[in-house]
């Protein structure tokens, strides 16, 4: 498939390598965009060969957030009614493999909050992360005053919310919002050295893994925990577990099936 505001690639045959092009506007995230982006996802989540995504912008912007001009002259009604701007951005929830955000220079808004809705984030040491809506009159539209309260805490969430500061990526690594930093000529080999040895690992497992990661943030501890127990138990209907306990007792490298 072409795409007019991406580029789709893949790495070694089981990675998945989304990049944001929207240079000249730092990858706002407009809907034709997004609905690429979507795509892109969809489309590596249903390839059986894919085991991870990286979703990345270029060295100056991961994307600048919503588009601004686009959105500009939009009233109420027509937001509500058309439920714009935001309503094509829940497919990166729905893709069960994981996704990983690399990301290098502005995070800001929408960016922002699109880097929070992979699974995680390595960062380049000259990303900045922001959720500037304020400065414009309306606040987070894509799960910002959600996610960041649920990775950095409460007190810092409100601090970038309300004074719409940026926070550069040592601060970010600081609170948790990112899991690495690495000087950005070091970026891709990085978070594609992550995705390969998950890409290697047996994709139900890694699947299971994801589901119940992501369900700490939606319950409460005992449901979290017992969700967290039924998944264990189910893999020991996988091959892939047979596999890769038979593989260390016989102190053997793991060959999976992802069955
Ligand atoms: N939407 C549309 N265009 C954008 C944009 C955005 N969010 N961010 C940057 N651009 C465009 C600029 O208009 C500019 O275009 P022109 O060259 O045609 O004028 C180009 O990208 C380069 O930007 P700057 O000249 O402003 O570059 P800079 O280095 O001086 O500043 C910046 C960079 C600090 C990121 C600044 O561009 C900026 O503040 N951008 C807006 C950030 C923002 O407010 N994001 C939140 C959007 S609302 C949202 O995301 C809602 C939501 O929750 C879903």
């Amino acid at each position: 498939m072409s795409y007019e505001n991406i580029e789709v690639r893949t790495e070694a045959g089981k990675v998945g390598i989304v990049t944001l092009n929207r240079p000249k506007a730092l990858n706002a995230l407009n809907d034709a965009l997004m609905t690429e982006l979507g795509d892109a996802l969809k489309a590596f989540d249903a390839d059986p060969a894919i085991g991870c995504i990286i979703l990345t912008g270029s060295e100056r912007a991961f994307a600048a957030g919503a588009d601004i001009g686009a959105m500009a002259s939009y009233s109420f009604v027509d937001v509500y009614k058309g439920d714009y701007i935001t309503r094509n951005w829940e497919t990166i929830r729905s893709v069960r493999k994981p996704v990983i955000a690399a990301v290098s220079g502005f995070a800001l808004g929408g960016g922002c909050e699109l880097a929070m809705m992979c699974d995680f984030i390595i960062a380049a040491d000259n990303a900045r992360f922001g959720q500037p809506e304020i400065k414009l009159g309306v606040i987070p539209g894509a799960g910002g005053t959600q996610r960041l309260p649920r990775a950095v805490g409460k007190s810092k969430a409100m601090d970038m919310a309300l004074t719409g500061r940026m926070m550069d990526a040592a601060e970010a690594e600081r609170a948790g919002l990112v899991s690495r930093v690495v000087p950005y000529d070091k970026l891709m080999d990085e978070a594609l050295g992550a995705a390969l040895v998950i890409a290697d690992f047996s994709q139900v497992a890694v699947m299971a893994a994801k589901e119940s990661v992501n369900r700490a943030f939606e319950s409460g501890l005992s449901d979290g925990v017992m969700f967290e127990r039924r998944l264990f138990h189910a893999l020991f209907a996988t091959t892939d577990q047979k596999e890769g306990m038979d593989a260390f007792v016989n102190k053997r490298k793991p060959a999976f099936k992802h069955s």
